[in-house]
């Protein structure tokens, strides 16, 4: 089948990639030329396990291709698969659908022949009739099926996530489309994967939901965690404990930072701003967004507290600035509500990430990125283990230790406290 994929972010370049190798013809555009310069060259834009093997590979076999002319593309391909971006609105807590309706619009310009149109974007319930509405001012009538089906993968583990779903979620109001996008998910479907077709509406609500349920988990053990703190309890006796029932499960429930990343924090402000335009509340959600915006702040405060509130001219290194590991993403980490801060009260901050410097912290005063490990604990005072990369699951710390001992605040949990401690260092953790 010919495929075509508007927008080469994570989420479309992951997906094109793993459906030419799947055997598909894909086209992936976008309007970022230097994007698909980059990737005309074999040169991956973001950071993502396996991604440019497999890229390399489908694009010299000619399956794969890369392009900025969207009209071609359209015309060219038999499935089309929206794969732009759905961030929250300047200003307000709804998504912003600009880019999803432009490309609706373009898409209305160039059909010529019948096409499926497939939202692969995060977009709130009722966008798949907006899409429809707009192609159907063009009077092509019986010549488009708008479709959602809701990616699930995430970042880091996109490949496997892509090959290997938990479950593929199709939403369509005809059958033909369905029976199209039943046979083009065949080879994963007959590896195991569970294939479900629900209404459009219900396929646009249940990514929102999945997400939704998933941050409040997070958010959930945060808060255990804190009361683990102050009664002298592990956490991690408490994720076990809980999560070897089945109806709870373990997974995400491991205490940490804030959540961040391009998803939890816009769609579960996004899922509430539908549910307030529908007049329907849903307070749980919205006591978890109130939480998870606070847990900086409490960090902050053990921050401070461990460093005696003597933060000015203290030197403290981040090992990993990304929302999480094995991804470049930035968005909405929670270094980028810790970092500011600590700058402004006067610390002097040095930061390794294994990918590489981040240009969000260019303007912020004090603060430099170092390319290993090492120099980046060099005289520091304080080490702040912010994310779990391999890399810094086991470090022997006192390696780095000239004169006196750094104090280490863990916050994945990565380091037995016992033996870290027998080492001699002060070490904090989260909820331990
Ligand atoms: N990143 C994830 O882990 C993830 C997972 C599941 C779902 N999603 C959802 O998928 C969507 C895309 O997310 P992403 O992280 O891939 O975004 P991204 O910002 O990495 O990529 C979006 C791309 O679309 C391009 N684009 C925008 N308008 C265009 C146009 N008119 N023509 C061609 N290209 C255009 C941009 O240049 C950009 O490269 C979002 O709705 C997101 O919520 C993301």
């Amino acid at each position: 089948m010919k495929l075509c994929m508007i927008g080469t972010g994570y989420v479309g370049l992951v997906s094109g990639v793993c459906f030419s190798d799947l055997g598909n013809d894909v086209i992936c555009v976008d309007k970022d030329l230097n994007k698909i310069n980059l990737l005309k060259k074999g040169k991956i834009p973001i950071y993502e396990p396996g991604l440019s093997e497999l890229a390399i590979k489908n694009f010299r076999n000619k399956r794969l291709r890369f392009t900025t002319d969207l009209k071609k593309s359209i015309k060219d391909s038999d499935i089309i698969f929206i794969c732009v971006g759905t961030p929250t609105k300047k200003n307000g807590s709804s998504a912003d659908l600009s880019q999803i309706y432009n490309v609706a619009k373009q898409i209305s310009k160039s059909i010529n022949k019948f096409k499926i149109i497939i939202t692969k974007s995060t977009v709130p319930v009722t966008t798949g009739d907006e899409i429809e509405k707009i192609l159907l001012k063009k009077n092509i009538k019986n010549k488009f099926s708008v479709v959602s089906n809701p990616e699930f993968l995430r970042e880091g583990e996109a490949i496997r996530d892509f090959i290997y779903p938990d479950r593929i979620v199709v939403g369509s109001n005809d059958k033909k489309s369905n029976r199209i996008l039943k046979n083009l998910y065949s080879p994963l479907i007959s590896k195991g994967s569970q294939y479900i077709h629900t209404s459009r509406r219900a396929a646009e609500l249940i990514k929102y939901a999945s997400n939704a349920f998933l941050a409040t988990k997070i958010t959930f053990i945060n808060e255990i965690a804190n009361l683990c703190e102050k009664t002298g309890i592990n956490v991690e006796d408490i994720s076990i404990g809980m999560g070897l029932d089945k109806r709870i499960g373990s997974r995400f429930l491991r205490a940490g930072p804030a959540y961040g990343g391009s998803c939890f924090p816009k769609d579960t402000k996004a899922i509430i701003s539908t549910a307030d335009k529908f007049k329907s509340n849903l307070s749980v959600i919205k006591s978890v967004i109130k939480s998870n915006e606070n847990r900086s702040k409490i960090l902050l405060n053990r921050i401070n507290k461990i460093l005696k509130n003597k933060i000015k001219n203290k030197k403290i290194t981040f090992l990993g600035v990304t929302f999480k590991a094995n991804t470049d993403d930035m968005r909405d980490s929670s270094s980028l509500n810790m970092i500011p801060v600590l700058s402004k009260k006067g610390a002097h901050i040095r930061y390794f990430d294994p990918t590489g410097y981040k240009k969000e912290f260019k303007k912020i005063k004090n603060v430099f990125y170092e390319d290993s490990i090492r120099k980046s604990l060099e005289g520091t005072d304080l080490v702040i283990i912010h994310t779990e990369w391999n890399e810094f699951k086991s470090i022997n710390f006192k390696n780095f230790v000239k004169g006196k001992k750094f104090i280490i605040y863990d916050m994945r949990n990565i380091y037995s406290p016992i033996k870290i401690k027998a080492q001699g260092f002060k070490y904090f953790s989260i909820g331990r």
